[in-house]
């Protein structure tokens, strides 16, 4: 078995850097306060030199990530920090700002499969995580980088982020974990109340706007202008290297093998652009030899990505995102769009998106099978159907189904589900409970009329 612990290369800075993604020729390194290329404007991405990795081949690679699963050497029993050489090499042991994220359960959904018509589907329940979705795995990236950053003298003295709440939550408990003070910017009323106490609790400045997300974002852009206060939002490309590992981590968990379907929620597009990332990784280094085919799910009623993709991705559509159960994925302008694009079309992939009613019955239907599905989950798993309906994806299709938030950060929405009360919703599947006397007769007769 190869060494679970060893030293870090003092040439990661010149193979690891911050490059743009349009192609200038400039290099940064990732520990500067910068977010776009100086250049042309551009979003950057994380660069790792493919030669210096190659110096291990597949399977010694997939040795050592193997190997990492489960153990307690720090930092590698998180999901994220077993593949450090993948992610962010350089920073010291000390400044891993870690709560063992990552390790998800991916699992065979065999009774939802069949009833579907897709036996071979697979969950990844990304909500399983320490603040209930997938932001943990760039969250525990960026805070990281920001301790070294601190530790190293830099003049930042705070993290934000605009958020749609799972964002803020992550960031929140990763800075408070930390120490570093997190400003929070949340449209007012359009987040769970699960996802803005989460801020709340763990001490960070959290300001409600009366705007949308994107509202949000801009005003985030502005603040942190201001190079002591350091953006934590997506277009950070260090959130996207923590988030790849998730595409990494699947592969692992089918024995390195891919499947062939991926389906994700998507709102401001950096979770797809980084499940491609991670899957190109392995590509380029040998450990996989076919890429899955992506489809981003939207919800209908904020659909820009949709909206782009009907016209071949001739133009970036932005809209203004209505209000949809969905509520972190109400965006309209988003962030990443070029990455996704990328993403998309070097899968084959597709776009499609769901109405409130479609996701509302697919989270339920699936619940009725074990599951406790948050609405983007359910945006996910309407796609899903539609795409086995028309045949796209077929009976004999390895599918995985991104689950991207715990379902009890929602309990407004199942609540509303099984009162049948949701606006714009026919709750096919509710399951109100019962409310009976103390009476041993009432409660048998109930019983014989439900189980008979
Ligand atoms: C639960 C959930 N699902 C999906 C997404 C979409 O991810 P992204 O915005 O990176 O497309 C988000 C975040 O926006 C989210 O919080
Ligand atoms: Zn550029």
């Amino acid at each position: 078995m190869l060494s679970v612990a060893e030293p870090q290369s003092q040439t990661d800075s010149q193979t690891v850097y911050f490059r743009c993604i349009a192609g200038c020729s400039a290099k940064h390194s990732i520990f500067d306060v910068i977010y776009r290329c100086p250049s042309c404007g551009s979003l950057l991405e994380v660069h790792h030199e493919r030669e210096p990795l190659k110096k291990r081949d597949a399977s010694q690679w997939r040795q050592l990530f193997d190997s990492r699963v489960g153990t307690t050497t720090w930092p590698y029993g998180s999901g994220v920090w077993g593949m450090r050489e993948w992610v962010i090499p350089s920073l010291a042991d000390e400044n891993i700002v870690s709560m063992c994220e990552g390790n998800t359960n991916l699992f065979w959904a065999e009774r939802l499969g069949k009833q579907l018509g897709v036996p071979d589907l697979w969950i990844k329940l990304c909500g399983i995580s320490h603040t209930g979705s997938f932001k943990d795995l760039g969250m525990t990236v960026l805070v990281s980088v920001v301790k070294q950053m601190m530790a190293q003298g830099s003049s930042v003295k705070a993290v934000a982020c605009a958020s749609t709440g799972d964002t803020s939550a992550a960031l929140a408990a990763y800075a408070a974990y930390a120490g570093i003070p997190a400003i929070i910017f949340l449209p007012a009323g359009k987040v769970s109340t699960a996802q803005l106490i989460q801020p709340v609790a763990n001490g960070a400045h959290v300001l409600a706007l009366d705007t949308d997300f994107d509202g949000c974002m801009k005003i985030v852009q502005e603040v942190t202008q201001d190079k002591s206060i350091y953006l934590a939002n997506s277009m950070n490309s260090l959130r996207i290297e923590g988030q790849k590992t998730v595409g990494i981590e699947i592969a692992k968990q089918f024995d390195w093998e891919v499947p062939d379907w991926i389906v994700i929620p998507v709102g401001n597009l950096g979770n797809i652009s980084a499940l491609h990332k991670g899957f190109q990784l392995m590509m380029d280094l040998g450990l996989i030899t076919r890429m899955p085919r992506l489809v981003a799910a939207q919800a209908a009623r904020a659909n820009p990505f949709y909206e782009s993709f009907k016209t071949g991705f001739k133009e970036k559509i932005s809209v203004t995102a209505q209000n949809t159960l969905a509520n972190a994925i109400r965006i309209g302008s988003p962030v990443s769009y070029e990455k996704a694009v990328k993403a998309i079309a070097e899968t084959d992939g597709i776009v499609e998106q769901a109405t409130e009613n479609e996701l509302a019955a697919a989270a339920a239907h699936a619940d009725l099978t074990g599951m406790f599905t948050c609405p983007h989950t359910g945006v996910a798993l309407a796609v899903l159907t539609k795409l086995i309906k028309r045949g796209v994806i077929k009976s004999s299709d390895k599918t995985v189904v991104i689950s991207t938030a715990h379902g009890l950060k929602f309990t407004d929405f199942k609540v509303g589900y099984h009162e049948s009360s949701l606006e714009e919703v026919t709750s096919q599947y509710a399951n109100p409970a019962v409310y009976l006397p103390a009476n041993a007769d009432a409660v048998k007769a109930e019983i014989e009329k439900r189980i008979s």
